[in-house]
């Protein structure tokens, strides 16, 4: 390697840290499908465009999930899913995934109906809203009470705010290294404290559980009770709630926002959605369903736009050798703004989703992948989909508004977010 290509992959390392998002972008035009950022411990390999995803994606068992998340593990927990790989991943993924069946998403519905509305009751109209914080309070306290029960919001001062601070910690650090958390800074630490917070705090719930002889009928309840008389360790449902609770509340509250921000930027398409088009033509088409919109959202503003893996097995990639140990990113936002996939990629266009029109496109699963692939692919993915659905159209029955922010641009890496957020002024309540 000589002394250019080493400053060019620490500029390029520096250009990704401050705007990841356009410098995949031009990193796959000036580079093809696989570039070279950074340095020492801080070197690793973004893989971009629909083959290098097919590949990554179809073969799951070269790449260790323990390994590119174990400096996570002191804020997930050592159980964490992300954080495992292999008999255990599996044995802890079968105990976990009772808590997602349809009935208790379908419970799960009304509770983000709840909070939606809750959040809402403190808007008037004229008020100038900043919606991303308030949705995110929302949807944290939807899952708060889905996970938790009723009874334990009541006990969850503090909770909101350590969260918070380890989530900051995690997406700071989603390549792998070490970006914020250097040796021991105050994101780290912080994030470190709130992590033990939040600890206790599920163990005192759970010690509650034992000491009422019932564990009920939310999600510590359905990992309380087990599968076929085997159940997790308290620890290790301590780290499933932890990691469900931050995995959970930010992506879905930041895709909400994303959805909020397509559509009220496009006020004939908004109009459309929430019905206050009386004289639409005969020949007009009706509103894209809902289903279309969250896809066409994540689409563009893909919750989790960056996803990272350490090489387990050495293989050949677009002419690369990978050996263990490498680390490689690749990104669903980037895929998912390919024009060789998505005609006109950066339109928000709903109908390429309806079956019944011509720009219908069926992705492959390595084409559009909000929610990953393969065996670690996002658990909750019903969940996340009907939350976001209930909760917009909550608002939409409730709320007319005109945004104000314009061109807003994506800020984090998991949970990608409104930077600056989404200010919307609230015309009307129904
Ligand atoms: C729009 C919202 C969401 C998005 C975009 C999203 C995205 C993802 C992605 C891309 C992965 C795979 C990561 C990888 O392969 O490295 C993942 C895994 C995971 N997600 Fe989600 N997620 C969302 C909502 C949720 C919700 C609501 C929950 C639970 C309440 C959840 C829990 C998890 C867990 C536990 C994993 C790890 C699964 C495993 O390792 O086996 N996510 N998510």
């Amino acid at each position: 390697m000589t002394a250019t290509d080493s400053t060019r992959e620490l500029a390029d390392l520096q250009a990704f840290s401050a705007d990841p998002y356009t410098t995949v972008q031009r990193l796959y035009r000036e580079n093809g499908a696989i570039s070279t950022l950074g340095a020492g411990p801080m070197r690793f390999r973004v893989a971009l465009g629909t083959e290098v995803c097919a590949f990554i994606l179809a073969n799951s068992d070269l790449f260790s999930w323990e390994a590119a998340f174990t400096a996570l593990a002191p804020l997930t927990g050592r159980s964490a899913l992300l954080v495992n790989d292999g008999d255990r991943h599996r044995r802890l993924r079968r105990l976990v995934t009772p808590a997602f069946t349809a009935r208790r998403v379908d419970d799960h519905r009304g509770t983000v109906t709840r909070h939606i509305e809750n959040a809402m009751a403190e808007w008037a109209p004229g008020d100038g809203v900043d919606v991303y914080p308030a949705l995110r309070r929302a949807m944290r306290l939807a899952t708060l009470e889905s996970l938790f029960g009723v009874a334990a919001m009541e006990r969850s001062e503090g909770l909101d705010d350590w969260l918070h601070d380890i989530h900051r910690a995690i997406d700071a650090d989603v390549v792998g290294g070490s970006i914020e958390r250097g040796s021991g800074s105050p994101v780290w630490r912080r994030a470190l404290l709130a992590r033990s917070s939040v600890h206790r705090w599920v163990i005192a719930e759970i010690e509650r559980r034992g000491a009422q002889h019932e564990p009920g009928d939310d999600v510590l309840g359905v990992l309380l009770r087990g599968v076929n008389g085997t159940r997790l360790t308290d620890d290790e449902i301590t780290d499933q709630l932890v990691s469900l609770l931050e995995a959970g509340a930010e992506t879905t509250a930041a895709q909400l926002s994303w959805m909020l921000y397509c559509t009220l930027r496009d006020r004939r398409l908004w109009s459309e959605i929430t019905g206050a088009v009386t004289d639409r033509g005969a020949d007009e088409p009706g509103p894209p369903g809902l289903d279309h919109l969250v896809s066409e959202t994540m689409r563009l503003y893909p919750a989790t736009a960056i996803i990272s893996r350490k090489v387990a097995a050495e293989f050949t990639l677009a002419g690369q050798q990978f050996v263990p140990g490498d680390l490689l990113i690749f990104s669903p936002f980037h895929t998912h703004r390919l024009d060789s996939v998505w005609p006109d990629p950066e339109r928000f266009d709903p109908r390429r989703w309806d079956p019944d029109s011509e720009r219908c496109h069926r992705p492959a699963p390595y084409e559009f992948l909000p929610f990953g692939v393969g065996p670690h692919r996002c658990i909750g993915a019903h969940f996340a989909t009907m939350a976001i659905k209930a909760a917009f159209a909550a608002i939409a029955r409730r709320i007319d508004g005109e945004l104000l922010t314009a061109d807003v641009r994506p800020e984090g890496l998991i949970g990608m977010h409104p930077k600056g957020g989404i200010t919307v002024r609230i015309d009307r309540k129904r």
